[in-house]
């Protein structure tokens, strides 16, 4: 009967060896250790035995029943955790949606030169100031000193909201703003922002642009200083070679008055197609701060003296990039604007 017992016992352990699922354990376990399995039925054959040979057989049976139970337990945990994972793996759903691309912005052409002159103005101790972009008649005109029937106070040159009110034609009713609020301190500002005119659309046309105004106002400020101030922004912005010109103008709010070229940034000054062969290019308008300006400010024209002066950020940045054409810089066309990158 021993010979049988281990002959089981080696029959058992080898086919739970061989198996493959869980569920096909139960059957052994029930074949040879459930009530009617075969070492069950040895135990009950054990009468049969010798009174000596009844409880070396009866034990070792036992003892091999429990070596059988504990190794279909432990093979149970292995196969229930093999097939966990597998079902894990195999049921796996992607919940997931592919995520929407996001696009990193890039900053405006404009807002790059602006930044740069920014840069120049504040390293020269200027301050910024800003002004609303919905402005007063008496801001943009009449502060700044033009005449009741200037041809720019037109509805044809200016957009109105009404009479009194009006889309800024310039950035110049910020001069007019900073010296009531700073008066009688003295000035150093520039303020740019967007502007207003009625025109039609073209590739040298908009109906909206942008300026940065310049305000000094201080005891002894002469014209050279002006000068001085312009020279320094041009080289600073296009290279120590700048040069510039100064030509006779009128604004109504500055007196002299003076448009201001600097050497063509293509040619160098040779003349080229860009500066029509005159070798300069035009960047602005500036001049001494009108007496009548500073006394609507606050300021005695006696004591105090400034200089002011405006110019096109379109303008200044269609020369550092070579754009050619004012509508590429509100079309928003990604193509453009990626450029700059
Ligand atoms: N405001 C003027 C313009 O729009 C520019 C300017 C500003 C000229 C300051 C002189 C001084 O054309």
């Amino acid at each position: 009967m021993k010979e049988q017992v281990i002959a089981l016992k080696n029959e058992a352990l080898e086919s739970i060896k061989n198996i493959t699922h869980s569920k096909d354990l139960e059957d052994i376990r029930i074949k040879y250790l459930g009530k009617k399995g075969e070492l069950t039925s040895i135990l009950k054959q054990l009468g049969t035995l010798s009174a000596d040979e009844r409880p070396v057989v009866g034990g070792m049976v036992n003892e091999i029943k429990n070596e059988i139970e504990n190794i279909i337990n432990e093979t149970l945990k292995k196969l229930v955790n093999k097939e966990l994972n597998e079902k894990l793996v195999n049921e796996k759903i992607d919940i997931t949606l592919d995520g929407r691309k996001t696009h990193s912005g890039v900053k405006h052409p404009l807002r790059i030169v602006l930044d740069e002159i920014e840069e120049v103005f504040l390293g020269l101790g200027f301050d910024i100031a800003e002004g609303p972009e919905i402005e007063s008649d008496y801001y943009n005109f009449k502060a700044m000193n033009f005449e009741d029937d200037h041809p720019a106070r037109d509805a044809q040159d200016t957009l109105y909201v009404n009479k009194e009110v009006l889309f800024r034609t310039h950035t110049s009713p910020v001069q007019a703003r900073t010296m009531k609020l700073k008066c009688p301190d003295p000035i150093r500002v520039i303020c740019p922002g967007r502007v207003f005119r009625r025109d039609a659309i073209d590739p040298t046309h908009s109906p909206q642009f942008h300026q940065i105004e310049g305000l000094v106002v201080d005891k002894n400020v002469k014209f050279s200083d002006l000068i001085g101030t312009l020279e320094l922004f041009a080289k600073r912005m296009f290279g120590d070679n700048m040069k510039i010109r100064l030509r006779p103008s009128f604004f109504p709010f500055t007196e002299p008055s003076v448009e201001v070229d600097v050497s063509c940034i293509f040619c160098g000054g040779k003349g080229c197609s860009f500066c029509k062969q005159s070798g300069w290019l035009e960047i602005l308008g500036a001049g001494s701060v009108h007496p009548n300006v500073l006394r609507m400010g606050g300021y005695d024209p006696d004591i105090y003296s400034g200089f002011a002066f405006g110019m096109g950020l379109e303008r200044i940045t269609e020369l550092i990039y070579q754009i050619n054409d004012i509508r590429y810089f509100f079309e928003n066309d990604i193509r453009f604007l990626h450029q700059f990158k």
